[in-house]
């Protein structure tokens, strides 16, 4: 596993080198390839500023026709939900490019009935993804947040989600939240090609030293749990939330911004 920390000073520098990281990728994937590029997107607020500045990008920087959206994880709440991470995305991004609507692939509203919207969800993606030769639908890039009790995607800490070992997408119930989430496994987003973390903020920096600590606990941490089988393992931080925390001994470092 190749594993890097890219270092911004700032939360709209570190928006705008994510957004530099993943055209970077899609271009060198739409060279070489003709099948379409996934990216796996994350929720929460901290990849807003990101959707908007790939939103923002001049016409034909990427070829979105080429290109498939889908959810790491989502509320299990309709798509004009307040809490929904399609409206989000949908808000900060969708409403401000071309991309086919085929190529949207968002959780299904299954009327609120959790676990028939995550085997939904896993047939359709396992339906309109290419699949990779180890037999799974291929994400190609995964973003992720982490929250401050280390959780990740909807993966939280003690819940059901974390031990399951073959669906691909599930349901999650999560008892601090009193609700349900549609979470992808971390099976799943372990097959990844890149796996991107983008970690922003002084009140992420405890969170970021545990991911980090040598003190493993997959069930307490789940955030722990994503190592990629293959691929390769980004955490796209800012200063604020690395502050004086001791850098992975195992990853290649970088303080973008600094020659
Ligand atoms: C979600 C996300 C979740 C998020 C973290 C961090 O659906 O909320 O998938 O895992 O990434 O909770 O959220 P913030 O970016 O808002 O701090």
């Amino acid at each position: 596993m190749r594993k890097f920390v890219h270092i911004c000073d700032s939360a709209q520098s570190l928006a705008e080198h994510a957004r530099d990281w993943l055209v970077a990728k899609i271009q060198e994937h739409q060279s070489t390839s003709v099948s379409p590029y996934s990216v796996a997107l994350s929720g929460g607020s901290t990849p807003k500023l990101l959707y908007r500045l790939l939103g923002e990008l001049p016409e034909g920087d990427i070829d979105w026709k080429r290109v498939i959206l889908v959810w790491g994880d989502e509320r299990n709440v309709s798509w004009d939900h307040a809490d929904s991470n399609y409206r989000m995305v949908r808000e900060s991004l969708l409403d401000h490019i071309e991309i086919p609507a085929e190529n949207v692939l968002k959780a299904p509203d299954a009327g609120g009935e959790p676990q028939r919207a995550a085997e939904l969800y896993e047939q359709i993606l396992r339906d309109r993804l290419p699949t990779t030769p180890e037999g799974l639908p291929a994400l190609n890039a995964v973003l992720l947040g982490i929250g401050d009790d280390v959780h990740t995607a909807s993966l939280f800490p003690f819940t059901k989600a974390l031990n399951e070992t073959s669906r691909l997408v599930c349901e999650n119930w999560v008892e601090k939240l009193d609700t349900w989430r549609i979470t992808m496994t971390a099976i799943w987003l372990n097959s990844a090609d890149d796996i991107a973390f983008l970690i922003s903020g002084s009140g992420k920096k405890q969170a970021l030293k545990t991911l980090w600590s040598d003190r493993q606990d997959l069930n307490a941490y789940p955030a722990q749990a994503i190592q990629p089988t293959s691929g390769r393992l980004w955490y796209l931080v800012d200063r604020d939330a690395v502050g004086d925390i001791p850098l992975p001994q195992d990853a290649t470092a970088r303080h973008i911004g600094v020659n």
